[in-house]
């Protein structure tokens, strides 16, 4: 290559200068071989061709790069607040984690940014994000259309703040639902989550920005996270956490898999061949490149011969070590060739070379319409005696506001998806932070003439008093969860189940509304009037609430996971933990000592939420797929059209037979031949139906063979079963009118 002049494609002043260390190699200073200057050439260069595939521009680029270069690609520049810091950290832009690209030949570095449900970071940043729903709050949506908003809208903030690449996308299935993360994933059925994910990963990708699908796999549990080794037999973890990401692969196609920290079977997730070579590459053609969990790398020849591409955030195995494992021959040239093609290939793919970054400023109005308008679509109705629900905006003399915060905020989940609010410097790790969308507020405005009045959840006497002199009582309650730990149980926590009982005692029409980020037991249930789940709730969270509440928006949204009546319900009593002294990822951090330390058995298999409890027949609290609405909706005439080798199409009525105008998720589940051995049934298909009152639409779902298919060990690949198979349709995976037996061959 050339070199021109110190103008440097795509660097600010202060970035040109922060380089001048490097290129004129002031000692103390290490000198970086890819800090070339500017060809001004490399517009013209063969990759820059976009007629030519991703693979070949990549292969053209890959040809140009020294073995030091490659390396570099190899693995990230390091992270604020982890370690020790490196020499080139001043060339990243504030996230989680950069991997260094190419300016001289216009390729750009991958700027990383966790952004499970918002971009992360923006407070210490000085920038702005939009907090969207909890990811298992949108997926009680049940609308891929949405999950394509949220991805969008993640994307362009993304680039807006200087970003092109995303550590979204979460899609372990919830089979602990005291798992800390819950909230940032997409609940328990694969079939739901891998569609939701997909269409998620699709639309932030389509913004170019490299989408990322994580934890891969069966990091299920945060006790011991990086000494946890998840045992599971293999056709269970290829219908349940594999067929999510497998979904989620195939609609979003994204440019990177994030292994997770645990081990699955015996490996670690990120040295895992049979994951990330026989799965995720041979049987799911997977083309992008695989990055590490933070610090979830252990090892160089056994990761680089597994199928791990990069090491994030920092080099402990995938710098010096593996350019001394390429040298000495333990490392084959094709095979960092392979790693090296992966990344590149994606940076074309994601559109990140033909499109450089501009940094921009986010759209926050219309962000936090698209925020109120997803939640809108997820907030839960699960009771409503007496048509307590809607509230009437005038004709109630008194509305009592009780809950922590309620005046002021509604709760966030905490961790590397936490997105900081606005107005307030960036957030601690495992801060408790509230968004400033006021329930309080916004029920006042709904009812301006009705007397409002607040009480706090810390005096629980005071609150009841008020309560008994109000016409209606509004508890808000929440369930605060995190990153690297799991609940103790499932009841909401601060004596909030003693101040609804107290309240409601005090008023039977109290309306509970939660803030969870995972399912709550309600020993409370019988005594309250009406409870919605309205998640994690977002920016514009208190706006979505009260517009349910007082009847502007219908209730639409249905649970992703099942409320079980209590713990001692769950597949697993206790969620393991680590041996005493083992916590905490500084062990496996050190070379060549990783090894897990405990493990959890994950025995109950195939029965992942529903399917536990139908197999089981354990009553729930309530049931997966389950919502009320303000109207009612009838079903009937299915039909079944089966085809074992291409789509099966079922197709059926859906009738609003009540006086609003509303939107009906429906849902098709199979029970399959006995011979199957599966559970009693699974969800197969699903779509939201838009009714006016009185009207009526007839639906058809397209069923692929792979979902009415099993997981065949020894043939490894999915298989249909002879036999009957009988599909049931209805609006919740209890109550389903419309069943059809047919036999399929
Ligand atoms: C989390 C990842 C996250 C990464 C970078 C890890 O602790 O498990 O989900 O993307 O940190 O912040």
């Amino acid at each position: 290559m050339k070199i021109s002049s110190l103008g440097r494609i795509g660097f600010s002043v202060a970035a040109q200068l922060a380089l001048l260390p490097v290129l004129f190699s002031i000692p103390g200073q290490a000198q970086n071989p890819r800090h070339k200057p500017a060809d001004p050439d490399w517009k013209h260069a063969a990759w820059m061709n976009k007629s030519l595939s991703a693979d070949e521009r990549a292969d053209l680029v890959a040809k140009e790069l020294t073995l030091d270069e490659k390396i570099d690609l190899l693995h990230g520049e390091g992270m604020p607040g982890w370690g020790k810091q490196r020499p080139n950290y001043y060339l990243g832009n504030g996230g989680a984690g950069f991997v260094l690209g190419f300016p001289d030949l216009g390729i750009p570095f991958i700027q990383m940014s966790d952004a499970a449900y918002g971009v992360r970071n923006s407070g210490d940043n000085g920038r702005y994000s939009t907090a969207l729903p909890s990811n298992v709050g949108a997926a009680a949506s049940w609308d891929p259309e949405s999950a394509c908003d949220y991805g969008a809208l993640i994307g362009r903030e993304l680039r807006a703040q200087g970003y092109n690449m995303t550590l979204g996308g979460g899609v372990n299935i919830t089979r602990e639902p005291r798992n800390g993360r819950t909230f940032e994933y997409q609940g328990e059925d694969p079939i739901l989550a891998g569609t939701l994910v997909g269409n998620r990963i699709k639309c932030e990708q389509a913004q170019h920005v490299i989408g990322d699908i994580k934890h891969y796999a069966v990091n299920d549990q945060e006790s011991g996270r990086n000494e946890v080794n998840s045992i599971i037999d293999r056709r269970s973890l290829q219908e349940t956490d594999l067929l999510a990401f497998d979904i989620g692969i195939h609609v979003g196609d994204p440019q990177a898999v994030m292994c997770s920290y645990n081990a699955v079977n015996g490996d670690y997730a990120c040295e895992n061949k049979y994951l990330l070579t026989d799965v995720l590459r041979k049987q799911w053609h997977f083309k992008g490149f695989v990055l590490s969990d933070w610090g979830g790398t252990h090892s160089t020849i056994k990761a680089s011969a597994a199928g791990l591409d990069n090491e994030e955030p920092e080099d402990n195995f995938y710098g010096e070590d593996f350019k001394k494992a390429v040298l000495s021959g333990k490392i084959s040239q094709a095979e960092l060739d392979e790693h090296v093609h992966r990344i590149l290939r994606a940076e074309f793919a994601a559109g990140l070379v033909d499109n450089p970054i501009e940094k921009s400023v986010p759209d926050v109005l219309g962000g936090l319409d698209t925020a109120q308008r997803i939640e809108e679509n997820s907030i839960v109705l699960l009771k409503n005696s007496g048509n307590l629900l809607p509230l009437p905006k005038s004709g109630l003399k008194s509305i009592a506001i009780i809950g922590d915060h309620a005046d002021m905020g509604m709760i966030s989940g905490g961790g590397s998806a936490q997105v900081d609010p606005p107005g307030r410097p960036g957030t601690k790790w495992q801060e408790h932070i509230w968004f400033p969308t006021s329930p309080l507020k916004n029920v006042i405005a709904k009812a301006p003439t009705t007397k409002v009045q607040f009480a706090s959840s810390t005096d629980v006497a005071a609150a009841a008093a008020l309560a008994k002199e109000s016409d209606v009582a509004i508890v808000f309650v929440q369930q605060w969860t995190s990153e690297g730990m799991d609940l103790p149980n499932l009841s909401l926590p601060d004596n909030q189940d003693a101040l609804i009982a107290a309240v409601a005692a005090a008023n039977p029409k109290t309306i509970v509304v939660l803030e969870t980020g995972t399912v709550v037991t309600m020993p409370w249930i019988d005594q309250v009037g009406a409870v919605a789940e309205a998640w994690y709730s977002g920016s514009r969270g208190a706006e979505a609430v009260a517009n349910v509440l007082f009847g502007d928006v219908n209730p639409s949204g249905k649970l992703p996971m099942t409320f079980p009546k209590s713990e001692a319900d769950l597949p697993h009593l206790t969620i393991n933990q680590p041996p005493p002294g083992a916590e905490g990822a500084s062990p496996v951090m050190k070379k060549e000592e990783a090894h897990a330390s405990f493990s959890t058995t994950y025995s109950e298999g195939l029965k992942v939420g529903y399917k536990w409890y139908d197999a089981e027949k354990k009553p729930v609290l309530f049931p997966f797929g389950f919502g009320l609405s303000y109207t009612t909706y009838s079903y009937s005439d299915l039909q079944v059209n089966a085809s074992g080798t291409s789509a099966t199409t079922v197709t059926f009525k859906v009738t609003n037979t009540g006086k609003m105008d509303g939107t009906e998720i429906a849902e098709v589940y199979v029970a399959m031949p006995a011979s199957a051995q599966e559970p009693p049934k699974r969800l197969v298909g699903f779509t939201r139906v838009k009714l006016a009152a009185g009207e009526s639409k007839q639906v058809s779902i397209a069923v692929e063979p792979k979902f009415l298919s099993i997981w065949d060990v020894n043939a490894n690949g999915w298989k249909l079963v002879p036999g009957s198979y009988t599909f049931l349709v209805g609006g919740s995976s209890q109550d389903l009118p419309l069943t059809k037996a047919v036999s399929m061959n």
